[in-house]
């Protein structure tokens, strides 16, 4: 089974629309070449979506949000419902992104009804699951993982299984210039495939992609990208620059 390279750029809350528009003209002629063997995702804050959607037309970059409410509408003032994604021609939501853990009480309970909102307007979500740096040092990682996995994804059966991605974002590599090393990514990667094997079967688990996530740059991308369970990157800071984010994606051999 080969799953295709999927490389998401997170934005996060930086880039005002006048900077967006400047980025995505400089991603859209430094990835123009790669075409088929890496698909390209790029999450804008909210205010840059609409006009970022237009300026990707007719490009081979996707466009992802980063975090949706799980009513599709309603009396929530400041939240946006994924179907208003979905009418900006979002195709991806990022989900349980540990800075939303963190920061804005994000749950796994959360994510898996948002989970279930962004499938049904049509979009695929990227799953964010990670662990502290005391929790990887408790030797905790992996049940970590367990849970915050079997948290978001309960209740999605084998056939809504195979739209998901999984991203493995170690929180003390995110920001931190602390990468995982590749051992330690693919080792978490194969368990997180082995848990979607339990759930899903094997036949899905193998077509789920699996990012990983946390400083990844365009010196480490090559190396990461090799491990079989690895299957593309979320990249935060990397991503706020064309020419970071472009020598990141041409990083898959
Ligand atoms: P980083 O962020 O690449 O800046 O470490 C990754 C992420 O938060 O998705």
């Amino acid at each position: 089974m080969t799953r295709r390279c999927f490389i998401a750029g997170n934005w996060k809350m930086n880039k005002s629309v006048a900077e967006s528009l400047v980025l995505v003209r400089e991603l859209r002629n430094a990835i123009s070449v790669v075409r088929d063997r890496v698909e390209v995702a790029i999450a804008p804050p909210f205010t840059a979506l609409h006009p970022v959607s237009k300026a990707l037309e007719d490009s081979n970059i996707s466009l992802a949000a980063q975090n949706c409410h799980a009513a599709e509408s309603g009396a929530f003032t400041g939240e946006i419902g994924a179907p208003m994604l979905k009418e900006l021609g979002v195709s991806y939501v990022i989900l349980g992104h540990s800075e939303r853990r963190q920061l804005f009480g994000e749950t796994d309970a959360g994510v898996n009804r948002k989970t279930a909102a962004v499938l049904k307007a049509g979009m695929l979500p990227i799953i964010c699951v990670g662990e502290t740096l005391d929790e990887r040092e408790a030797s905790r990682t992996l049940a970590v993982v367990e849970t915050q996995l079997k948290g978001c994804l309960g209740g999605f059966g084998a056939a809504e299984g195979a739209k998901f991605v999984i991203a493995y974002e170690p929180v003390w590599a995110i920001g931190t210039g602390k990468t995982a090393t590749s051992r330690q990514a693919q080792e978490v990667h194969a368990h997180i495939r082995s848990l979607l094997t339990g759930l899903w079967g094997a036949d899905t688990a193998q077509q789920v992609r699996i990012q990983y996530g946390g400083s990844v740059k365009a010196d480490n991308a090559a190396e990461l990208l090799s491990q079989p369970d690895i299957d593309g990157a979320l990249v935060g800071g990397a991503s706020l620059k064309a020419a970071d984010f472009a020598a990141i994606v041409k990083a898959k051999a």
